[in-house]
């Protein structure tokens, strides 16, 4: 028998334009999952975080990863999961891929690490198909390296990490309004307008020089987005005068996290990102909307064993 207590951070995805290809990983949000492997088959997951999970096994994104684990190594056994800390799901913060990246991270430990990083990550993509029918990597990739992540591309995975200019802060607020990532993907055309593309991959290039040259400038122009942001802003109340004040304010950009109802806003010194949670804070109020603002680093850390 073998118990680890493994962590994931929270992440935010696409970060303007890198739609499903580029996310980068927080500093103190995340999941905390105990495992315990020993013989025999089958998974027991019990939540003790005190955040609504749902009861049935088959409802929960820590299931497929366990399972496709089993199947690209070829191993067996019982594992036991206890859920400890839980990121809020729907935060848009990457609550699902947490959990998918310490399930995929703590079952690499507790069986000898029999699968390298990328195998991990698409391992932990198995849950996000779960969680949002889709099978991307943009949470689970900087959640499980850290830092921020490109997926060069998905057949087969390519994975690239960025380098990350010191200081940066992300503020994200979470107000109170709910939008499911299955919907905030449903709602978005099946084509992308020439137009719409030549500014979008644009936008992805000026985002990875930036990040390579330290150019904080370059990656404020280059987040933007001009294939999700423009369906998916509808659900957030007030979001371009929200950008304007935030933008004003020193911040280096603002997009929605993920596929939202969070917003984030990209800062290089940590009193424009505390300014920044005060804006959003009081932007949502004015509004009857509650809402949660984190400020966080930027962390290269990614999944990362707390204990065994
Ligand atoms: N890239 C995904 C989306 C991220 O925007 O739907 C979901 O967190």
């Amino acid at each position: 028998m073998k118990s680890v207590r493994v962590f994931a951070p929270a992440t935010i995805a696409n970060l303007g334009c890198g739609f499903d290809i580029m996310g980068l990983a927080l500093d103190e949000a995340g999941d905390v999952l105990e495992m315990t492997a020993s013989a025999g088959d089958g998974l027991c997951i019990t939540n003790e975080s005190g955040v609504p999970l749902p009861g049935d096994p088959e409802a929960n994104v820590i299931t497929p990863v366990v399972r496709k684990f089993f199947i690209m190594t070829g191993l067996a056994g019982h594992v036991d999961v206890t859920v400890r800390r839980k990121i809020y799901p729907g935060s848009g913060i990457g609550s699902s891929a947490a959990s998918c990246a310490a399930a995929a991270f703590g079952m690499n430990e507790l069986f000898g690490r029999p699968l390298g990083a990328t195998q991990l990550v698409e391992c932990a993509m198995e849950g996000e198909l779960l969680a949002s029918g889709g099978r991307h990597a943009d949470n689970v990739a900087p959640a499980l390296l850290g830092g921020i992540v490109l997926i060069r591309g998905y057949e087969p995975l390519d994975l690239v990490r960025l380098p990350v200019p010191e200081g940066f802060y992300c503020t994200v607020v979470h107000p109170q309004i709910v939008v499911s990532t299955k919907e905030a993907r449903e709602i978005l055309p099946k084509a992308v307008p020439m137009h719409d593309a030549v500014a979008q991959w644009g936008n992805v290039g000026g985002l990875v020089a930036g990040l390579y040259t330290g150019d904080v400038a370059l990656v404020g122009r280059a987040m933007k987005d001009s294939v999700a942001e423009p369906y998916r802003k509808r659900f957030i109340p007030g979001f371009d005068v929200l950008r304007e004040e935030l933008l004003a304010a020193g911040a280096l950009a603002m997009n929605i996290s993920g596929s939202g109802p969070s917003v984030f806003a990209l800062s290089d010194k940590r009193e424009t990102a505390v300014a920044a949670g005060e804006i959003m804070k009081s932007h949502f109020a004015s509004m009857g909307v509650g809402c949660s603002i984190y400020v966080e680093k930027v962390s290269a850390t990614g999944a990362k064993l707390l204990s065994e």
